[in-house]
Order: C-alpha cells, then sequence, then structure tokens
C-alpha cells in the first residue's frame, strides 16, 4: 500500500522556525518519496486559542503561504483548509462517542492549563481546549492515513489517535490504519528565544517569513548568560548554540564549538547564527515575497484543495455512518 502522509498547522499567529524544522520541512521531504500527501491549516483547531477573527485569517493566509513558499506542490498533494471538509467535525462527533474521558484528562496540553490554575482548576478552559485530541485524531482518520509527521510535542496526540481507531476498530470492525508519527530524531523540539520550546504560544519565536532586519532583530533577543568577550562559554545549554545546530552541519557545529572556547562575544555568536538561518531561509521569503502580489492565489488553491479532497472525505463518512447505525432504516 502507498503511504499515505499528512500533517497539520493550526492557524494561529505567524509560522515560526519550529513549525518549518519540525513540522513543514520534514513533511515535503517526505512527499519526495512514493506517498500520497495531506497538508491542511487547522483553522477548526485556531477556535480553541482565539476568538479574534482578523488573526484567524491573517494566519489561515501566511500558514499557506509558508508551505508554498517552502516548496510544496498542489498539483502533487492535497492542500485544504480542515473547515472545508465538514466531514471531519462530524467524524469528530462519532469519535468523541466512543472516546473514553479519561483518556482526554491525561493530554498534556490540558494538564498544563489546569495546572496553571489555582482555586477553581477549569477557569478559562472550553470544552474545545478538552477534546481537541479527538478533533486531531478525526483530521487523520478520515483519509486513513499511515504517517504523521509532527514535532514531538505531538507524539501524545498520535498516541491517543491509535486508541481511538484501535477502540473504533475493536467496537465494530477494522475500519481504520493505525497511523504511525514520523518525528525527526536528531530535531526534537526546536528551542525559543528563551530556550523553552518554540511555540506561538510563548511570544518567543523566531518568524518564518519576516524581513532580513526583522529576523535579525528576533535573533539579538536571544536570551545568553553575562559572560564577556573573550571569557569562554559552554555550548551546552547555550540557546544561541542550540538552535545553530538545528541549521548547521556537524562540520560547523565542531567550528562554533571552537569559537565558544575562543572566548566569541554574543554579539557574534549571534550574527553567525543570524548568517546560517538567513541562508536557508532566503529563498523561501523571496518566493513568499512574490506569491503574496498574487491576492487570490490562496484561496483559489485552497478552493480547488477542498474540491479534490471532498470526494474522498465523503466516501469515508458515508462508510462509517452505516457502520454506527446513522444510515437508512431498512
Ligand atoms: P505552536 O506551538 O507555535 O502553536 P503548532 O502547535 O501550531 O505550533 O505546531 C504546528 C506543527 O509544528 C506541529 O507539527 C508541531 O509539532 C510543530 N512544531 C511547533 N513548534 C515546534 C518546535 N518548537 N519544535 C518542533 N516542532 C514544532
Ligand atoms: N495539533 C497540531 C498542532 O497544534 C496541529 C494539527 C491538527 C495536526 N491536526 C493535525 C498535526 C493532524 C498532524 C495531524 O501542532
Amino acid at each position: 500500500m502507498k503511504k499515505r502522509i499528512l500533517t497539520g498547522i493550526t492557524t494561529t499567529g505567524t509560522p515560526h522556525v519550529g513549525n518549518y524544522l519540525g513540522a513543514i520541512k520534514p513533511s515535503l521531504e517526505l512527499a519526495e518519496e512514493n506517498s500520497e500527501s495531506f497538508f491542511f491549516l487547522a483553522d477548526y483547531h485556531a477556535l480553541i486559542k482565539t476568538q479574534n477573527t482578523i488573526d484567524i485569517k491573517a494566519s489561515v493566509k501566511d500558514v499557506a503561504l509558508a508551505w508554498l513558499s517552502s516548496g510544496l506542490d498542489t498539483d502533487k498533494s492535497y492542500f485544504y483548509k480542515q473547515s472545508d471538509i465538514k466531514e471531519i467535525t462530524e467524524l469528530s462527533w462519532i469519535l468523541t462517542c466512543i472516546t473514553a474521558k479519561g483518556l482526554m484528562n491525561r493530554a498534556h496540553a490540558y494538564k498544563a492549563a489546569i495546572a496553571e490554575n489555582k482555586s477553581d482548576e477549569d477557569k478559562g478552559i472550553n470544552m474545545g481546549l478538552f477534546s481537541y485530541p479527538i478533533l486531531m485524531a478525526s483530521d487523520i482518520l478520515i483519509f486513513n492515513s499511515t504517517h504523521v509527521p509532527v514535532g514531538s510535542d505531538q507524539l501524545q496526540h498520535l498516541e491517543m489517535t491509535r486508541d481511538i481507531a484501535q477502540r473504533f476498530n475493536h467496537l465494530y470492525k477494522k475500519t481504520f490504519n493505525i497511523p504511525e508519527a514520523i518525528v525527526q530524531e536528531d530535531k526534537k523540539v526546536i528551542p525559543g528565544l528563551d530556550g523553552r520550546k518554540m511555540s506561538k504560544s510563548y511570544n518567543n519565536i523566531i518568524p518564518l517569513l519576516s524581513d532580513e532586519k526583522t529576523l535579525k532583530k528576533s535573533i539579538a533577543k536571544i536570551v545568553t548568560n553575562s559572560l564577556e568577550p573573550g571569557d569562554p562559554k559552554d555550548p551546552n545549554g547555550c540557546n544561541v548554540f542550540n538552535l545553530y545546530t538545528q541549521f548547521a552541519s556537524l562540520e560547523q557545529q565542531s567550528q562554533f564549538k571552537n569559537d565558544y572556547k575562543e572566548g566569541i562575544s554574543w554579539g557574534d555568536a549571534k550574527n553567525k547564527l543570524f548568517n546560517l538561518i538567513n541562508l536557508e531561509l532566503m529563498p523561501i521569503r523571496d518566493k513568499y515575497n512574490k506569491l503574496q502580489e498574487d491576492k487570490n492565489l490562496v484561496n483559489e488553491l485552497l478552493d480547488a484543495g477542498a474540491a479534490k479532497v471532498r470526494p474522498l472525505a465523503s466516501e469515508m463518512l458515508g462508510e462509517l455512518r452505516e457502520i454506527v447505525g446513522i444510515s437508512k432504516i431498512e
């Protein structure tokens, strides 16, 4: 059977280097192989995090352009917006009814949110956040995906998807393929400016599509210790070094290690990092600027993508409705 690769990015905020290295780049590399690929904009997931309609629309455009600028070929893959495929939210309800509440209680994102609350642990937590792994399972299972490239922060959700698929298969009949996560071994979680996971939610991102000046400015904000130029520095646990390793060859890394030993200044170290990142992002930025000139492009491509993918979703949902007993009576 041909591999079916699927991945999505939530449309909140602007795409960052973590999204690029953790999701976009490895997915596009996989798509080069003999496989079918499904790449989508998870806009219903965005509603969990924000009610700002303008932000969501801007983000849909930017995330779409991030995929296209990074090399996605819409002729060779399915590229669509989650909300255009109504079958996904319909499947989400079917799966909600077979998913144990206890499974959702264990989700990291939900647990982190309640851990932040003091007297009332449910404060500010919507049901979307609680049941979000079920919507994600629907995204994946509606197309019977076989491989899902994600950052390692999403591994737990993939485990949950597998649990939910197995439960459905067990309760009804073998319907869903059990998908595998694909995580880049050596890259893992990309650190942000403050050393925590790079994430829109932490405001610590290096943007993917910004101009050079903004890129330079955000790199200048990377948190370091206060060692002076000339002082030998330890690359271990250093945010600048960690980010450098995400883009550098082994040879470049060992040269940079040497610079640290010899007491490179933080200014120079950040400049080296900027040059390296800029080299990789330059062609993406150029393409982004070019694609942006055509105002209708994103809508046209997403409409065409939805038309291409909808028949597959519709056929699957038809079968599922039959299986669970939501169909014409005999
Ligand atoms: P964010 O955390 O900024 O909200 P998303 O959750 O929308 O980002 O992530 C979209 C995709 O990018 C997922 O596959 C996720 O695993 C990947 N990703 C996000 N941040 C990182 C990171 N810091 N390192 C590696 N992958 C990441
Ligand atoms: N939950 C993912 C994230 O926030 C985005 C996402 C939604 C996704 N549905 C998906 C990723 C299905 C892979 C497959 O990073």
